[in-house]
């Protein structure tokens, strides 16, 4: 992974934040700096700022931030080394290649190469005698030849390692098989295949790529559908299924299910627009991801329980951001015995056609006519105090909307369910608003109070251990990135001085750089430190440090480092016996002055 120093900082010089990231966001100068909305979290208001003074990034909402290759990494998903290639296409330069780059490269290439050669080996099964139960299934759910041969379908056989000798054959190793999550290593170290007598489903990303499976039992056995487990290769956060294909879609929206069947039974009914995440709830990745391909989206979860949790938990992530949202309801379904029963997109498409899918998909309602029906739901308005309680909670709920108009609307139409005047429901909701507010005034007041919490890292790895001298060492770094000029020639701190071994590690690094005659700036540490790291650092750097009384500042800073590392050296044979001390001035409850 190491890239020569020098072609990194060619590559950076060469490659303006301002410019990479306008091709992503739309920037706006305010001061010195540029905003706009944040790319990597939803919101409607920018906190994302760009300095093209320290060629950073930085979000004030997710507190993402760090140099233009942090950024790239970020935003495509992609590791450093190929985020560096990425921005060394965009410069048109040559990558200098290391050996191990080059390796990490063909293993990553090599799984997917051996996931392809898997799928074709399903598919073909498919086609031969020993696909036969599986097409039969297929037949069952009327699951198309073309539509399965979309979803590039396959059979995996009923025995233990044809797929192991298959791929064996072709020349993939035992440890690639394992890395891939195809074959499985039993308790003597045997290998067998993992999926076996299934309808495979393979997961393509939107590359084209096919880096997972699903698949699925064809009786009733357990479990149900079996999916790769997490490879160097897929992350289930970061994919969704179908969308491969519903990206090139002319519908303006893109549905979410929850199944993967519900997705191709979708597809093979006109609706090309459907994707699943399978089997977790929907993730900020993924709506990041979507976000590429639409700006509107249309939750179709089960009409149950965990499908209604589902959707809430979907349209909290989707708060505020840029998607508009809709919610399909599925009705439920009589059955002979005249019971009502839940159907997935599949079920519905099956008992009531295409058309009455449209219907619904026509018809389905936002986000927050989706949360108020569900609230009106749990209540009988045929009894006074049950209106009154409704009203309570469906204000709390108006409340909460972000916007004054949209509070407006719904008011109006949460007093017609109530069998209210529009008047009194606005009370109420104007009443709940101002608890809302003072609230999170509360909490605002009690964040203040407590300064300790809000001055540690959000990440738990990075907390500090003496923040005394942490906030002076964060100092150090913010004069460093924004006048070098203040510091002496030799270095006035040695790495273990800091407290913080990361705070330490970065000083090192843009210490290191300015020796070398470059500026020290974060970007210095690209590739020295994770993205959470370089991103911790960044919020550092961006705070506001005066630049005029930076010398009497840094001799300050300085001071207190060395103190409270003097405190910890000495510290250390000293410490077990203040313990001590300390604990029998407790015991006697004396706590006096000595
Ligand atoms: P469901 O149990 O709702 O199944 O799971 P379904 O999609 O309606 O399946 P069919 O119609 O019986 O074939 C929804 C999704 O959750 C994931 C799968 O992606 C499935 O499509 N899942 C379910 C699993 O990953 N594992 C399981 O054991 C079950
Ligand atoms: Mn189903």
């Amino acid at each position: 992974m190491a890239f020569p120093q020098s072609f990194l900082d060619e590559l950076i010089a060469r490659n303006d934040i301002v410019d990479v990231v306008s091709s992503y966001v739309q920037l706006q100068r305010k001061g010195g700096n540029l905003f706009g909305l944040c790319p990597f979290h939803s919101e409607k208001t920018g906190s994302f700022s760009v300095s093209p003074d320290k060629q950073i990034y930085y979000c004030f909402g997710c507190k993402k931030g760090g140099g233009v290759v942090n950024f790239i990494m970020d935003i495509e998903n992609l590791p450093f080394p190929d985020a560096v290639r990425f921005l060394a296409k965009r410069a048109g330069m040559e990558v200098p290649e290391e050996e191990g780059d080059r390796e990490a490269g063909r293993r990553r290439q090599r799984l997917l190469d051996l996931n392809r050669d898997a799928a074709r080996f399903y598919y073909q099964l498919l086609q031969q005698p020993e696909g036969r139960a599986v097409r039969e299934y297929l037949d069952r759910r009327q699951i198309k030849k073309a539509t399965a041969v979309k979803f590039g379908m396959g059979a995996s056989p009923d025995a233990w390692d044809v797929l192991l000798t298959a791929m064996t054959k072709k020349g993939y190793t035992k440890s690639e098989l394992l890395q891939a999550g195809l074959v499985v290593q039993n308790k003597n170290g045997g290998l067998y295949d993992k999926f076996r007598n299934r309808l495979m489903l393979p997961v393509i990303d939107t590359r084209g790529d096919v880096v997972a499976f699903g698949s699925r039992v064809l009786d009733k056995s357990e479990p149900k559908y079996m999916n790769s487990s997490e490879t160097p290769v897929y992350s289930k956060r970061r994919v969704l299924y179908g969308l491969n294909l519903a990206k090139k879609t002319k519908r303006p929206n893109i549905i979410l299910c929850e199944g993967n069947l519900d997705i191709v039974t979708l597809h093979q009914a006109g609706f090309d627009n459907a994707v699943a995440s399978m089997g977790t709830a929907l993730t900020v990745e993924q709506t990041r991801l979507l976000s590429r391909f639409t700006k509107e989206l249309v939750l179709c979860y089960d009409n149950d329980n965990a499908g209604k949790i589902a959707t809430e938990r979907a349209l909290q992530i989707l708060n505020g951001s840029e998607f508009s949202v809709k919610v399909l309801q599925l009705p439920r379904r009589r059955t002979a015995d005249g019971e009502l029963v839940k159907q997935d997109a599949d079920d519905f498409i099956k008992n009531q056609g295409p058309d009455a899918f449209e219907r619904l998909l026509n018809g389905s309602e936002n986000g927050v006519e989706f949360r108020m029906s569900q609230v009106a739901g749990k209540y009988d308005f045929t009894s006074d105090e049950s209106r009154v309680a409704y009203c309570e909670e469906i204000s709390n709920l108006l409340a909460s909307l972000p916007g004054a108009v949209e509070r407006e609307i719904y008011t109006v139409r949460a007093a017609e369910t109530a069998g209210t005047s529009p008047d009194a429901m606005k009370l109420e909701v104007q009443r709940a608003f101002k608890r809302r507010v003072a609230k999170e005034k509360r909490a605002e007041l009690r964040k203040d109070l407590n300064p300790a919490a809000q001055l540690q890292p959000r990440e738990r790895a990075l907390r500090y251990e003496n923040i005394r001298s942490a906030r002076a060492e964060e100092g150090v770094l913010r004069l460093l990135t924004l006048d070098e000029s203040v510091f002496p020639p030799e270095s006035p701190l040695r790495e273990e001085q800091f407290s913080s071994p990361l705070l330490g590690k970065a000083y090192s690094l843009l210490w290191q750089a300015k020796c070398e005659g470059r500026s020290p700036t974060v970007s210095c540490l690209t590739g020295h430190l994770s993205g959470e790291e370089i991103a911790h650092i960044t919020a550092i750097c961006q705070q506001p440090e005066s630049a005029q009384n930076a010398a009497q500042a840094l001799a300050d800073y300085i001071r207190i480092i060395q103190a409270e590392a003097d405190k910890r050296a000495g510290g250390a044979a000293i410490d077990p016996l203040l313990a001590a001390v300390e604990k029998n001035k407790d015991k006697k409850g004396t706590g006096g002055k000595h």
